[in-house]
């Protein structure tokens, strides 16, 4: 497959993704699930389907590597994201991606659109369809709302981050990052560090390491621990996360970490009294260059940013030899745009 993409670029021809499908139906391994029309969580996703989404990643992260960044491949398609919760990364990755593939990309912000009128989700969402939109990504406060929208809509629907649910092309991204470094997710011992209570970050990628046979830490305060995860019961033979630890003392959720993932405290969520103060919460569970010598001498530092340095990681440790942060961005977009092509492309092998 890789060759084939080769080929075509030496041509300055564009990505012809049926070569991806071809090269994939000759394997019994990866494929996406038939019918498949949004990415709502990682619950639903089997880890065939993971892997199918990284393959196509590393076809299009070589497109990315283009000198003209361009194929025709969505050519005809309306992508709509609908961000009502601020965004970098995430909404300009999508527009990146949707543009790349030649769909046609429309941004609406809650500022500035009639949602900050006091319009709701549901007419937003017949008068996003009535363009005739193809996809909608969208970002929202409210846990639940892309799921409301698949629900109601034609469109495919891509959640960019629903409340403190799910953000799975987050998770997914991540994973492609961790797996492009050490080969494997499974037995990887990740230890995710931080607010896990209003993460939807975490979620996701609790959901989609577990299913791919990563080993998960996740250590915070008890205040910052999900009440239900806090039994003891996670780490159990059948429980769904028998491969999740939970941790209060980062010294030892660190101890042989292949990858520290570190969590920003979502002040905008969370309801007074979880810390006594950020000084204190940064004294105890901040990843410091000292404390990351604890993990594995090849760990990777990772968070999905936005960053506050000093307070969850040190600037030394946000940008030093082991932090694979700002590849943690680029890979972003080559997973959107491998996500696009899934959902908009009826015909899958
Ligand atoms: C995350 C989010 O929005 O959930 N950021 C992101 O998408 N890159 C995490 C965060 O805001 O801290």
């Amino acid at each position: 497959m890789i060759q084939a993409n080769r080929t075509e670029r030496a041509n300055g021809a564009s990505l012809d993704v049926s070569d991806t499908r071809r090269a994939a139906s000759t394997r019994p391994a990866p494929t996406f699930a038939p019918g498949r029309r949004h990415v709502l969580d990682l619950d639903d996703f089997s880890a065939r389907e993971v892997e199918k989404v990284f393959q196509n990643a590393d076809a299009m992260r070589e497109v990315m590597n283009r000198e003209i960044k361009k194929v025709p491949t969505l050519r005809g398609k309306t992508v709509i994201t609908l961000f009502t919760e601020a965004s970098t990364r995430t909404r300009v990755s999508f527009e990146q991606a949707g543009k790349i593939l030649s769909a046609d990309v429309i941004n609406v912000s809650g500022s500035g659109s009639s949602v900050e009128k006091g319009e709701s989700l549901y007419n937003t969402a017949l008068t996003l369809q009535a363009m005739n939109a193809d996809i909608i990504v969208i970002r929202h406060a409210h846990s639940g709302a892309p799921y409301f929208l698949a629900r109601h809509l034609d469109a495919c629907v891509i959640n960019a981050g629903d409340g403190t649910h799910a953000h799975p092309t987050q998770a997914l991204l991540d994973m492609y990052t961790m797996r492009s470094h050490f080969g494997r997710l499974d037995g990887l011992k990740v230890a995710i560090v931080g607010d896990i209570l209003y993460s939807r970050v975490a979620r996701s990628n609790l959901w989609g390491l577990t299913m791919m046979g990563a080993n998960v830490t996740l250590c915070a305060p008890k205040t910052l621990i999900p009440p239900d995860m806090l039994n003891g019961r996670t780490g159990e033979d059948g429980h769904p996360f028998a491969n999740v630890k939970i941790e209060t003392d980062l010294e030892r959720a660190l101890d042989g970490a292949d990858v520290v993932y570190a969590l920003r405290l979502q002040m905008e969520r969370q309801q007074a009294g979880h810390l006594p103060s950020l000084r204190e919460y940064s004294k105890t569970y901040g990843i410091s260059a000292e404390r990351l010598r604890l993990a594995n001498p090849n760990a990777l530092v990772m968070h999905p940013g936005p960053m506050n340095e000093g307070v969850e990681i040190d600037s030394e440790v946000a940008h030093g030899s082991r932090s694979v942060i700002e590849e943690q961005v680029a890979n972003g977009v080559a997973i959107r745009m491998a996500l696009l092509y899934e959902v908009a492309t009826p015909m899958r092998g």
